[in-house]
């Protein structure tokens, strides 16, 4: 049986948007810096019937019979991860980086305690204390932020907050912070408080397993991420830890926070794990640096000036409305019209409110993974260029457009779904 001939015969509608969604992803250039595309191994491991097992518990120890191929999976997915990082102990059992966080703090924290962490607008994430999220309903927050004059953070200044505050915790890590974060730094200044330091490397992972970022682990009592950005596995989450509270983590996400653990993206986590594992990804992860370093040089050249001067890592910080005065959102709205998707993100002391923002925020890691490399992302960079300085008119969309199905066709995206799915043709979905 062809893949998805049951899904076209059985829900047309749901199958026409699957098509559709993919030859979008094929069409478009795709620089959301927290996305990426994964390969056909880790989608295969997705759709497949472990997810259709209950397997509450840890290999060997589960509330269900019949666990002993799950066992296998999982186990596969925690040595793997171990090797990759180099950490003492894995749960793999997330289901997103947001679990992930919540099920750390519960395992060192109660409510009322105080949780310090980057400031949202400065490049920080939501689960690190949001007054909307649950981080920032149960415990008491305190935030620091990046120098105003250099935009990264300043080692002085977090210590002075730590020293002020004495945290239980301190949450290190971003999601729009464009350069090396030294965690060595913070391991020592949660030393001089006392607190447990966790490291949320979410956006970094895969440039960690592939050696051009430095590694939390051997600083962090607890590292979280997602697996699913730079790493390029199944949309999850997973926490590292020191032997020493491996148990506490544990017992946080299951019975903690979770029930059953989904089997299925377990499975594609081993096979995104044993992916990071080789040479090949290492390759991989130097491009995706070579490629934001490629487009921040072409972009701050051409009259866009970066947070922070550039990058270290995989994405871009830009300062549209102090650039070419057009707001985050108006450039994202922009861009988003000639095929080029990314999302505005507020900059650091940003006066605009998130939704509207100053900035745009890019990322490498998903056009690597389809083989762009320098020469192309010199080509993206003049693209959003264009776009940016001069007034959208209908001939420049197109022409825009144009040169952006030229980029995408060169270096196509799922050609064997796209051919099964009939992604871009009229009768995609039947
Ligand atoms: C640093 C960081 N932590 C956690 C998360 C949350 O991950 P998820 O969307 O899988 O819950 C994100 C997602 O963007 C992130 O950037």
């Amino acid at each position: 049986m062809e893949w998805f001939s049951a899904l076209r015969e059985s829900d047309p509608n749901v199958f026409k948007a699957i098509a559709d969604e993919t030859w979008r992803q094929h069409e478009k250039l795709e620089l959301i810096a927290s996305e990426n595309f994964v390969d056909q191994a880790v989608l295969e491991a997705l759709g497949q019937p472990m997810q259709n097992k209950y397997a509450e518990g840890y290999p060997k120890k589960r509330y269900y019979g019949g666990c002993e191929f799950v066992d296998e999976v999982e186990k596969f997915a925690r040595i793997r991860a171990k090797k990759l990082f180099g950490a003492d102990h894995a749960n793999v059992q997330p289901h997103s980086g947001a679990q992930a966080n919540s099920a750390a703090y519960a395992a060192f924290m109660n409510p009322g305690d105080t949780l310090m962490g980057m400031e949202l607008s400065h490049g920080g994430h939501l689960t690190h204390g949001h007054p909307l999220n649950s981080s920032g309903k149960l415990y008491k927050i305190v935030a620091y932020g990046v120098d105003p004059e250099t935009e990264r953070l300043n080692y002085d200044m977090v210590r002075k907050v730590a020293q002020d505050n004495k945290p239980k915790v301190i949450m290190v890590g971003a999601s729009a912070y464009p350069r090396f974060i030294d965690f060595k730094a913070m391991r020592e200044i949660a030393d001089e408080v006392g607190a447990l330091l966790f490291v949320d490397m979410a956006h970094i992972a895969g440039l960690v397993a592939g050696g051009v970022h430095p590694s939390p682990v051997p600083y962090a009592d607890v590292v979280t991420t997602t697996v699913h950005k730079t790493l390029r596995g199944p949309r999850s989450g997973m926490i590292l830890c020191r032997e020493e509270h491996a148990k506490a983590i544990d017992m946080a996400v299951f019975p903690g926070h979770q029930g059953g653990p989904h089997m299925h993206v377990i499975a594609a986590k081993a096979v995104c794990f044993g992916q990071a594992l080789k040479d090949e990804f290492k390759a991989y992860a130097r491009q995706v640096v070579k490629n934001a370093q490629e487009l921040a040089d072409e972009l701050s050249g051409q009259g866009l000036r970066l947070v922070s001067g550039g990058t270290d890592n995989h994405l871009i910080l830009a300062d549209v409305k102090g650039s070419f005065g057009l707001t985050g959102k108006d450039a994202e709205e922009r861009l988003d019209s000639v095929g080029i998707t990314l999302n505005k993100n507020t900059i650091p002391f940003d006066q605009e409110k998130p939704f509207i923002a100053s900035g745009i925020r890019l990322g490498t890691p998903a056009l690597t993974t389809r083989g762009f490399r320098e020469p192309e992302f010199r080509r993206v960079a003049a693209l959003i260029i264009k776009a940016l300085k001069n007034e959208m008119t209908d001939s420049l969309r197109d022409e825009i457009n144009s040169e952006v199905k030229d980029l995408t066709s060169s270096l196509p995206l799922y050609p064997e779904l796209n051919a099964i799915l009939g992604g871009g043709s009229e009768s995609a979905g039947g």
